[in-house]
């Protein structure tokens, strides 16, 4: 046997050990599960990752929430530290007393409109204290993370339905903020092997069929909550923020995904990074889209109930259309939405409301 010939079987063999031992540490984490801080774990998205999390029934769960704008009734398993991600002493103390192995990470601001207000609150929240994090990770060895990002890093799409290569030009500083983040989380793989899967939500809607969680936001500003509020008798009216959009009806068109589904495809991302996955970002929508008043419609139908509506202004920085193409996390992580239709998201969202028509503490 020729000396290169020796390398080569040598390297081989070595090779062929060292995927041995990387499979079997895999399957070993698979089958024990592992300990996973869910930031931002009492909001409206990140408590129905906890509740999918809990479905495993494998992994151990930290949740860490400021509830400044989440709920601790919202939490509904694992264990919970109220804090923030500002207070470092604090990310250590729970990295090392939980043997933090991985992060999803959904704490954060997310409003548009405040984002251009106040820019330095979106920055300072969702890049300089998430950098905390990344660096909390690091120092505790923790090896990867979800990231709950959003269709605002694209700006006004140029092509529809939007895929992961569409240019990312955000039109204000929350989407800013998320495409910074995830620049950094880029850059923190290359230097320190951080490995992550940033998920790029389009609109989250509906709650969890458990009937345990739903959407409660205060004061309440997303579309399909303001409508229900309006069946409840809690507004008047509902508002249309446009109706001179370059779209079929005049009104802005959006991709609702249902927070379950959603929520879904975190614990996928999650045993993907677990497995080995490299990094990758992915879009989570239906690839269907609907118009204000279509969704009037819906809720209508779905509650049997009258809803005025009257005609406004446009809100600033709202796109016309954004609808996604999931084609990428369908083919790579087999996600696949079970409630994708639009009645079934309404009909979950509604009977979350009607049960707790003032929210968490109803
Ligand atoms: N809308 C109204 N009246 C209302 C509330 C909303 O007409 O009272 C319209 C909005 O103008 C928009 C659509 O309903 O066209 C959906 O609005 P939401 O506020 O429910 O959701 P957004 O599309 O503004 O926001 C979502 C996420 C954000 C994310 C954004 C990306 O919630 O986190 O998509 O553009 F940044």
């Amino acid at each position: 046997m020729s000396s290169s010939r020796i390398i080569w079987s040598l390297d081989h063999e070595r090779g062929e050990k060292a995927c041995f031992f990387r499979r079997y540490r895999m399957e070993k984490e698979q089958a024990a599960g592992v300990n996973i801080l869910v930031t931002g774990g009492a909001g409206y998205v990140g408590s129905h990752v906890v509740e999918e999390l809990l479905k495993t029934k494998k992994h151990n769960i930290v949740v860490l929430d400021n509830l400044q704008k989440g709920h601790r009734e919202a939490v509904v398993g694992g264990e919970f530290v109220e804090g923030d991600l500002a207070d470092t002493d604090l990310l250590d103390q729970v990295f090392a007393e939980h043997s933090i192995e991985a992060v999803v990470h959904l704490a954060a601001d997310s409003l548009v409109g405040e984002s251009v207000e106040h820019p330095d609150k979106y920055f300072r929240n969702n890049v300089t204290n998430g950098l905390n994090l990344l660096d909390a990770m690091v120092r505790h060895g923790a090896r990867y993370m979800v990231f709950s990002s959003t269709a605002a890093v694209y700006g006004e799409p140029i092509e529809t339905p939007i895929r992961e290569d569409h240019p990312q030009q955000p039109t204000n500083p929350y989407g800013e903020s998320k495409l910074f983040f995830e620049k950094i989380m880029a850059r923190y793989d290359k230097a320190y092997g951080l490995r992550y899967m940033s998920l790029r939500y389009f609109n989250a809607a509906g709650a969890s069929p458990s009937g345990a969680i739903g959407e409660d936001h205060r004061p309440e500003s997303h579309l399909i909550p303001i409508i229900i509020q309006a069946a409840l008798g809690q507004r008047e009216c509902v508002t249309i923020f446009g109706t001179d959009y370059d779209t079929p009806d005049g009104t802005c068109i959006r991709d609702y995904i249902h927070v379950t589904d959603l929520a879904a495809a975190h614990v996928l991302a999650l045993d993907a990074l677990a497995q080995g996955a490299d990094s990758n970002v992915y879009n989570l929508g239906n690839g269907a889209g609907f118009s204000v008043r279509e969704v009037i419609d819906m809720v209508e139908k779905v509650v049997g109930r009258h809803i005025n509506r009257i005609e406004g202004e446009r809100r600033p920085g709202d796109p016309a259309v954004l609808v996604a193409s999931s084609q990428r996390i369908m083919a790579e992580l087999g996600w696949e939405p079970k409630y994708h239709d639009l009645e079934t998201i309404v009909q979950t969202a509604w009977d979350w409301h009607r049960k707790h028509p003032q929210g968490f503490g109803s």
